[in-house]
């Protein structure tokens, strides 16, 4: 039998993540190892009890009554590269922290991943939400993900196309009962040319090839610049990231929002609200712009919570709250965005420990 590493009580969830929120765990695993994991979850099965997998805990929103069942954080590390034709591939643990997968990429001249810098969390947790900034996705360069089949604790070995990845999406997101992710591979390419496909990266250099290394270091900078660097001296980088996605509309509800926004007076002509036309015909819309113009201000604050003073796309737990003080001011955000533009936000990060989905 596979050893089950020790089980602790009452460790406040707050502890574990970004938002330092949410109660009580009933019990708390750290997993180094598959076999440890696999004795974990069947710990868990042999009691009925609900499983959370932890990584990062930068993008969850626990419920202040905590989590009645066993959470398991992933704690496999380990980053490894193989070369393969012109091509490198890099297989990093799901434990391992991904600024560190991302700065060692770079450092190895590898391009691919230099525009994901900065993004707190664990490498486990990014195809979860097919994590993406800056012009580049995580999906773009997967060639492997390695999961564990909770249906029958068995170990398999996903391409791209199975995981059915979309924006901020995947099979994984979609089915989180049903697999644990244990590494991920990517395929990138040595001494690559960086991607800059978002122009306010691309306008930060004059030559047209900065090395990977300069754009790792914009990226930090405009990450730092909107507090989405987790950083304990910034009180507004103590988020979830973006607290909604940006919303995905078709032609016809773009021209009913452009309206709407002419109508209130937000803006004069159409090209001055930001969207972006998707491959599939669809729009996306800038939910931070949204927020900003249904008359939410940047550095809102709401006692304990606000909204971040250089992003309002994230919401700030300012220290002291409650996730019930969190998720109001999510609930107002978003009516306030609803009712001036009619669009419905989505919340982005994960919901833990509530009965029904809190928004
Ligand atoms: N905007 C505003 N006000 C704001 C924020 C943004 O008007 O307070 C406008 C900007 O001026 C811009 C547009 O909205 O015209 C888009 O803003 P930005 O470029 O900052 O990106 P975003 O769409 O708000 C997304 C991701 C981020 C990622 C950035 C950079 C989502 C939900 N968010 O944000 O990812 O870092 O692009 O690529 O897709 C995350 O997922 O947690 C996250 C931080």
């Amino acid at each position: 039998m596979d050893a089950l590493p020790e089980i602790v009580r009452g460790v406040s969830l707050s502890e574990h993540t970004s938002l330092g929120l949410g109660g009580e765990a009933e019990a708390y695993i750290t997993v180094r190892e598959v076999a440890e994991l696999k004795a974990a979850l069947r710990y868990a099965e042999r009691r009925g009890m609900p499983v959370l997998l932890l990584g990062g805990g930068s993008n969850l929103v626990v419920a202040d009554g905590g989590f009645a069942g066993l959470v398991i954080a992933l704690g496999m590390r380990g980053v490894e590269l193989q070369r393969e034709g012109d091509v490198a591939l890099l297989t990093a643990r799901a434990g391992e922290s991904w600024d560190a997968v991302v700065e060692y990429s770079v450092g190895e001249g590898l391009a691919g991943l230099e525009c994901l810098s900065g993004i707190p969390g664990l490498a486990g947790a990014t195809p979860v939400q097919n994590v993406g900034a800056y012009g580049q996705e995580v999906s773009q360069r997967l060639r492997q993900v390695d999961v564990l089949d909770r249906a029958n604790l068995e170990r398999r070995c996903m391409t791209p196309e199975a995981c059915e990845f979309g924006y901020r999406d995947s099979l994984f997101k979609r089915e989180p009962e049903r697999f644990v992710v244990l590494s991920v591979t990517f395929a990138l390419t040595p001494g690559g040319a960086p991607s800059l496909r978002y122009a306010p990266l691309r306008d930060a250099f004059t030559d047209q090839t900065p090395s990977l290394s300069r754009v790792r270091e914009q990226v930090l900078r405009l990450r730092r610049a909107k507090s989405m660097l987790l950083d304990p001296s910034d009180p507004n980088s103590r988020s979830a990231g973006s607290f909604f996605t940006n919303p995905i509309v078709d032609r016809t509800t773009l021209n009913e929002v452009l309206r709407r926004a002419v109508e209130a007076g937000v803006i004069e002509s159409v090209d001055e609200m930001p969207h972006y036309a998707l491959d599939d015909g669809r729009i996306k819309l800038a939910a931070g712009w949204l927020i900003e113009r249904a008359g939410v201000a940047k550095g809102t604050r709401r006692g304990a919570v606000g909204v971040s003073a250089h992003h309002a796309l994230a919401l700030v737990h300012h220290g002291g709250g409650r996730t019930a003080d969190l998720l109001a001011l999510a609930r107002d955000v978003r009516a306030k965005v609803r009712e001036r533009f009619g669009v419905e936000l989505l919340p982005e990060p994960v919901m833990v420990g509530f009965e029904r989905a809190p928004l």
